[in-house]
């Protein structure tokens, strides 16, 4: 069975495929590939495999770097544990290089499938049932005031986004055909609210107001606040629904959220893990924004990629960075799993924790600076 790029005509196998693998409704199942990157492969029976290739871009420490969005990874039942999925995920690692994605985020139904083909869990995106009566608990807000926004503060409600996802690590950048609808997407919401100091905006809030009348559950889509005061005002607007929304999903980090209440919050209802490989590491160095300088050598273990499977100088200077091949004996080894770890903010002692790296190096870790991943937009 050989990998190919799957076109128009292939749909109705990929409909099909996706209802049985996925359980998706009639409404969830595409009708076309047209202006999609799909992978493929053929079995006796038809499609026996098939993969979604997407075209992103995600903030690490002050720079956009391209990304490769894996979705819809789906086996034909009679065509599994035959090492089919490992065909199609090594095809569309090799499609990534090809296509300058040096970088590659998936949402995985079990790490266990992907972990043996290069990539590692960075984060979770979790989901954190909160009684909304607590959030009337958030700090006092001062002098911030909370007003609905309207199609006027969308410019500013897309710049409070990306001051947010530049400074840290995994947050998409909302641009490009993966995102039809633009910064107006975020009206797209039954509520969105905007935090004002002095008439500047300094945080908003997106939520769905949930169905019922005293029952229901108000689902936060996200929150974004510039400051402490910001994000009081707009987790207690969001507790003024108390008395018909006893429940609120919080959608997020929970720590976050936990920083601004007093009580001990729930523990999360679902924490959707989501996996970063390193497909391209020197333009992956390249492409990123760094925290420190540094100069530290290691050796770099990628069964699937053996073109980058070597010894590597990693060279920062003046925040850019850059990986140089070295010929040098005795490298710790590091794993293309460890690289992820560290590329998406794990420290290298989780990395060697984990056995991906041989020897803990502080230069690394103050390199990448380990700013915790984080993502909230699923795909
Ligand atoms: C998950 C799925 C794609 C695997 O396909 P497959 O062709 O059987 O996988 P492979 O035989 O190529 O196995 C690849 C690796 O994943 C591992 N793996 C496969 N299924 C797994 C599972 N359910 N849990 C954990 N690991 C799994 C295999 O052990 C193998 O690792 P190894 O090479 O170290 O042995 C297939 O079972 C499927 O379509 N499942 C339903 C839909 C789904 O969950 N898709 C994933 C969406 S993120």
């Amino acid at each position: 069975m050989t990998v190919r790029p799957l076109t128009d005509a292939d749909a109705p196998a990929v409909s099909r495929l996706s209802q049985l693998a996925f359980g998706w409704k009639a409404e969830e199942l595409p009708d076309t590939l047209k202006d999609q990157t799909w992978l493929g492969l053929d079995g006796p029976d038809g499609l026996a495999g098939m993969v979604r290739l997407r075209h992103y871009e995600q903030w690490f420490t002050g720079r956009s770097v391209r990304m490769g969005g894996i979705a819809a990874v789906a086996v034909h039942p009679h065509a599994r544990g035959q090492g089919t999925a490992r065909q199609l995920m090594t095809a569309v690692v090799e499609r990534m290089r090809s296509e300058d994605q040096p970088v590659s985020t998936l949402f995985p139904t079990a790490p266990g499938i992907y972990r043996p083909l290069g990539w590692e869990v960075v984060g979770t995106l979790d989901e954190t049932p909160v009684r909304t009566v607590e959030l009337r608990r958030a700090a006092d807000p001062g002098r911030v005031t909370v007003r609905t926004a309207g199609p006027a503060d969308v410019p500013a409600i897309a710049r409070l986004y990306d001051q947010l996802a530049r400074t840290g690590n995994g947050l998409m950048a909302r641009t490009g055909p993966e995102f039809p609808a633009g910064a107006e997407g975020v009206l797209e919401h039954d509520l969105v609210a905007l935090a004002e100091l002095a008439g500047e905006p300094v945080g908003y809030l997106s939520y769905t107001r949930g169905k019922g009348y005293v029952d229901a559950e108000q689902r936060v889509e996200e929150l974004v606040a510039t400051r402490g005061d910001a994000a009081a005002a707009l987790v207690r607007s969001l507790g003024s629904w108390d008395s018909v929304a006893p429940t609120t999903v919080w959608r997020g980090s929970t720590s976050d959220l936990a920083l601004l209440l007093p009580s001990v919050l729930p523990p999360a209802r679902r924490a959707q893990p989501w996996m970063l490989r390193i497909n391209d590491a020197p333009a992956a160095v390249a492409a990123r924004g760094w925290a420190a300088d540094a100069d530290v050598s290691f050796r770099l273990e990628d069964p699937q990629v053996p073109a980058q499977a070597r010894g590597w100088r990693l060279v920062v200077q003046d925040g850019l960075g850059r990986l140089e091949p070295t010929e040098a004996t005795g490298l710790p080894r590091l794993h293309v799993r460890g690289l992820a770890l560290l590329y998406g903010g794990g420290s290298s002692a989780a990395a060697m924790r984990a056995g991906l790296l041989d020897a803990l190096d502080p230069a690394l870790d103050a390199a990448f600076g380990g700013q915790p991943a984080r993502i909230l937009d699923y795909f």
